[in-house]
């Protein structure tokens, strides 16, 4: 889900609005907004079942304070009454929440004389907050606010209070306890930001699930990612789990175990253009196409191919490599399947053994000694919650613990011992493309870095795959300068009953990713199967009408392949191979050449498999930045 807030000096609701069109790729079945008014005695609420388009733009109002939601559901169905915010019975407080409250059936028994209006899980909590200020304000909070106010701004300020008229001040300072209070008592993960009448200002907080404030010159930001406030401006701050955010127009104080701390800033460096679509009809089409630039960002100043050498910010301890057993990469989605590329290179780059696996299926077994094994969590948001379960149970275990990321800040990185950034820029598009290339060349460099600390890897050989690496920018590139021929395959064979992606080595994951990324886009049925296991049941399926397209590259054992190859040719299949120079494959239906980039050469094809799938849902008219059911960071478990 998506959370944006404003608090300004402008009118919010266009503000907030533009805010969860640009979240939208966190989930997109419903959106709603909170306006809230000086002098009214109700906020004002729209939302409605659909995407952000199916809200008409709040008209510029009076209001210069509001918060917004993008869901995507987990608790009750996509309906307008399910739509966030969700309100008080009074619509005196508003509550927008990403994240499950698994104990919100016994504290709603406790709201029995409460009305609830949905099936959320979410709306326990601003019914917990009307009845905090039913029993409140506390003689406490009453009197804390009057010394503030008879004490003058700065008093107040360095007790922490919030400076505006008494009494909004007063209601803030009760809003601010309210959260506290009922955050305490959720069990779940959570970002939670929430609205009175009475308070000119936000309150918001987080546990395991992303939030971030922006610092404005008269105005504050909140979101549940930095896309969404690159236009507005570059400083932010990432909230902490537990951390409480009060923001005011152009002020924003963070509380911390109930004591104020100064916000730790950031500046984020990427242009606000990086997010936005840029002449390209969808996300996904381009990032496909910054492939190039985001592998040369990836790769950087990282590798120095004359010394064989790859630098990564990261300090392992004294003598903890030489003595490393074994790697496990934890990830979901994509960045399994980037996992599972990184784990084959690991094995033979490094020396080590090295699975992956499914983060939401991972336990840390007995039997190895933790210390010798490294835990990888590969994660384009930083914010997966089973990547993020199974990295905490393998820390607790006693494993050292990597987190490999797209996104500055993110949970991971605060989670993890280390974090080693993958570079790729932001990535708007549901089905992950750029990130995919970008995770496996930055776990590439880490196994040759390994593998020379080792000594399993010489610098000859080093030298060879970082100029693969190297090249690999320059490969992608024409690869996508052929985008008009994949495009007319990929028309041709739209209407197929199934699509086959098959590989070996390198070339399964790279499979995998491929029916990945056709069937979340284009809702057809494609799956990926090492090419061996084909003739083990799979071919039961094969008919005249089921495309079987191949990775018969260097790096995925293209002949043994070719002959699974054969074997569904002689069903009719028709089969679509992307191809090495060197492989003969002139019996194949359709052939596409990669340039030589050794055994980087299957991601090189994936980039093929990614335009072939853009251009069958394009010509089916999906949504193909937002596929049905989807959403590209899922913070539950
Ligand atoms: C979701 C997205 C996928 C992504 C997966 C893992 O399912 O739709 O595109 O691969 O999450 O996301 P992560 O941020 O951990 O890489």
């Amino acid at each position: 889900c998506g959370i944006f807030g404003y608090v300004g000096t402008e009118s919010a609701g266009p503000i907030v609005y533009r805010g969860l069109e640009t979240l939208e790729y966190r989930g997109y079945d419903s959106a709603g907004i909170a306006l809230r008014e000086d002098d009214a005695d109700a906020l004002s609420v729209a939302k409605r079942a659909g995407e952000v388009s199916a809200l008409s733009v709040p008209d510029e109002s009076a209001s210069t304070c509001a918060i917004g939601h993008t869901r995507w559901s987990t608790h009750g169905p996509p309906t307008d009454a399910n739509a966030h915010p969700h309100t008080d019975c009074a619509d005196s407080v508003a509550v927008v929440h990403n994240g499950i409250v698994e104990n919100h059936e016994e504290l709603a028994e406790e709201l029995a004389d409460h009305t609830f209006t949905s099936e959320t899980d979410t709306e326990v909590i601003p019914h917990l907050l009307e009845a905090a200020f039913d029993g409140n304000p506390s003689e406490e909070v009453i009197d804390e606010n009057l010394n503030e106010e008879s004490l003058g701004e700065s008093a107040s300020r360095a007790d922490g209070g919030i400076a505006t008229d008494g009494v909004s001040s007063r209601v803030a300072t009760e809003l601010r306890r309210g959260v506290e209070s009922v955050t305490d008592r959720l069990e779940g993960s959570y970002a939670v930001a929430a609205v009175h009448t009475g308070a000119d200002c936000i309150v918001a907080t987080r546990q395991e699930s992303p939030l971030v404030v922006g610092h404005g010159e008269d105005a504050s930001y909140l979101a549940s990612d930095v896309p969404a406030l690159v236009e507005h401006t570059r400083e932010v701050t990432y909230l902490e789990d537990g951390d409480v955010a009060v923001l005011q127009a152009g002020e924003i104080t963070i509380y911390r175990d109930g004591a104020q701390v100064e916000p730790a800033r950031s500046t984020i460096d990427w242009d606000a253009d990086a997010a936005q679509k840029g002449g390209y009809e969808h996300y996904m089409r381009k990032e496909i196409h910054e492939q190039p630039t985001a592998l040369r960002q990836t790769l950087g100043s990282r590798v120095d191919v004359n010394a064989g050498t790859a630098s990564l910010d990261v300090d392992f301890p004294t003598g903890y490599l030489e003595s490393l057993e074994e790697i496990q990469l934890l990830a979901m989605g994509t960045s399994y399947y980037a996992g599972q590329y990184a784990a084959t290179l690991f094995e033979s780059l490094a020396g080590v053994r090295a699975t992956p696996v499914m983060a939401s299926e991972y336990s840390y077994t007995g039997g190895r000694d933790p210390w010798r094994t490294l835990s990888v969590a590969v994660t384009q948001s930083g914010e997966t919650a089973d990547t993020l379960g199974a990295l905490r149970e393998a820390g607790a275990a006693g494993a050292r613990t990597l987190g490999v990321t797209n996104t500055l800040g993110s949970s991971v990185t605060r989670e993890a011992d280390d974090a080693l950034f993958i570079r790729a820029g932001p990535e708007i598009g549901v089905a992950a493309t750029k990130t995919f290339a970008s995770q496996v060349s930055t776990l590439a460099l880490l196994a040759i870095a390994i593998g020379r600390e080792r000594g399993d890897l010489s610098a000859a050989e080093a030298r060879e795959h970082l100029e693969d690496l190297t090249g690999l920018p320059g490969a992608i590139q024409q690869v996508l300068d052929e985008e008009a021929q994949i495009r007319e395959t990929a028309h041709e064979y739209a209407d197929s009953d199934a699509f086959f992606f098959v590989g070996r080595e390198y070339g399964h994951p790279v499979a995998l990713e491929g029916a990945l990324k056709l069937k979340e886009i284009s809702y057809d049925h494609a799956e990926g199967f090492a090419a061996g296991e084909l003739k083990h049941g799979p071919l039961a399926l094969v008919t005249e009408e089921t495309p079987v397209l191949a990775v018969l590259t260097e790096g995925s054992r293209p002949q043994e392949t070719l002959n699974n190859v054969a074997e569904v040719q002689a069903r009719g299949a028709p089969t679509i191979g992307v191809t090495s120079d060197d492989v003969a494959a002139s019996s194949l239906t359709e052939t596409f050449d990669v340039p030589d980039a050794g055994i980087f050469e299957p991601l090189v094809a994936n980039v093929y498999f990614q335009l072939f799938a853009y251009h069958v849902a394009n010509a089916k008219g999906r949504s193909i930045d937002k596929p049905r059911n989807l959403a590209k960071s899922v913070t539950v478990e």
